[in-house]
């Protein structure tokens, strides 16, 4: 889990996204954290202390001079614990509150009593985000080392449309998990491709497979999450973009090859995850074929370009890792495609794991040999693979 061990104090202050707080919360729950819950008078009047208490299985604060402290350091105490403190919703009274360094209630003082990092996800209507009094209070915290993720535009809870909503309980998930990954890949570029691709027979069909996606996706996020700047060429999936990630979509292996060929020679990591055609149609009929037709069609089929051994093959390639999907003898094949393909790193795997579903089993081969991973949800095995790449390009 991805925030396993970590403990997190959630600040909900007062705004109508503290309902939302509630499905924040139970995502840190589930992603592995202990979260403490505290929140500001304001808040109360949104949501009751009795939901977080019952959502996260502890007593929730409001009251700077609460008797439940038996020290009555509950600014101390609560925060001492924590690997960080997250405030979401912020309203824009908080933040102002914050930038000036006032302590005049429990939440304000335990944050500027902290040791730990800060983040805010600031929520207000989106007049008051724009005034000026808020830019600088927020431009303050930021030069003090406050990390502020969002505010998303949309429709607001008054009705009105711009720049201050709250992000979503998801995306302030993936911004914390970011914060805590160490940035291994920081000012890396990488180039990825994931799913499959769609071969046109005619109009309404085609030859395809059933790659869903997911382990490219993984990847992706977690390239992303360790500092990368990520592209990620898509054959036709139906996953959410990752936080930080440019998608070009494409469905054909001829497009993805163009799309990657275009810019393989920028990037510093390529790693093929795609299920790629290994062939494609010669010639796609422009109207849809009729049975009427007389017999079956004879479909005629032309090679695809390999497109991880031409990025593989360029002058001055970028760090290659390709993948294998095989349905036996997987060392013997894997170790067979990753020379044949001239490439340093390959993560083999068998097409009955690798297929559809959250987890997968992989072997990476690299010149020092063969390293089994542990059965996984391909979101740790992203992570993991990363972390692997990142240590060999710091010998390359
Ligand atoms: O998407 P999921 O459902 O999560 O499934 C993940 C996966 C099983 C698809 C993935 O883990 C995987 O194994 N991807 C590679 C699938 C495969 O069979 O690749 P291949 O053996 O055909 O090709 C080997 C390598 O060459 C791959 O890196 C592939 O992207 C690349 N290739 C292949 C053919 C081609 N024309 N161009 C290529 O670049």
């Amino acid at each position: 889990m991805e925030l396993q061990g970590k403990h997190i104090v959630l600040g909900v202050t007062g705004g109508v996204a503290a309902y939302k707080a509630a499905a924040l919360l139970r995502l840190l729950t589930g992603a592995g954290a202990g979260v403490q819950v505290v929140m500001t008078e304001a808040a109360t009047r949104f949501v009751t202390p009795v939901t977080f208490q019952a959502l996260s299985g502890r007593p929730v604060f409001v009251d700077q001079w609460d008797p439940r402290m038996a020290n009555n350091m509950a600014h101390i105490d609560l925060s001492r614990e924590a690997d960080a403190i997250l405030v979401a919703p912020a309203s824009a009274n908080f933040l102002a509150r914050v930038a000036q360094g006032l302590a005049d209630d429990l939440l304000t003082t335990l944050v500027l009593a902290r040791e730990c990092p800060l983040l805010v996800a600031p929520a207000m209507n989106r007049q008051m985000w724009e005034n000026p009094a808020t830019r600088r209070n927020m431009a303050l915290l930021q030069e003090d080392g406050v990390s502020c993720l969002g505010p998303a535009s949309g429709v607001q809870a008054c009705g009105e449309q711009g720049e201050g909503r709250m992000l979503e309980p998801e995306a302030i998930l993936e911004s914390l998990a970011a914060f805590f990954t160490p940035k291994c890949l920081a000012g890396r570029r990488v180039l990825m491709t994931a799913g499959p691709t769609f071969e046109a027979i005619d109009p309404v069909r085609g030859i395809t497979n059933l790659s869903s996606g997911r382990m490219g996706y993984a990847i992706a996020r977690a390239a992303a999450r360790a500092g990368a700047r990520v592209t990620l060429v898509s054959g036709p999936v139906s996953l959410a973009l990752p936080l930080g990630v440019e998608r070009i979509p494409v469905r054909s292996a001829l497009e993805m090859h163009g799309e990657v060929l275009a810019r393989a020679g920028e990037a510093d990591v390529f790693i093929g995850v795609a299920a790629v055609a290994d062939y494609r149609v010669e010639q796609v009929a422009a109207q849809k074929l009729k049975k009427e037709a007389g017999g079956p069609p004879e479909i005629r089929l032309v090679p695809n370009p390999d497109i991880l051994a031409e990025v593989a093959a360029l002058p001055r390639p970028p760090f290659c890792v390709g993948f294998a999907a095989e349905s036996e003898n997987l060392e013997e094949y894997a170790q067979r495609k990753r020379q044949r393909k001239g490439i340093p790193l390959l993560v083999g795997n068998l097409i009955q794991d690798g297929f559809g579903g959250e987890d997968n089993r992989v072997i990476l081969f690299d010149d020092r040999g063969s390293h089994p991973l542990p059965a996984a949800s391909k979101d740790l095995l992203a992570r993991q693979l990363i972390a692997h790449v990142a240590q060999l390009l710091e010998k390359d």
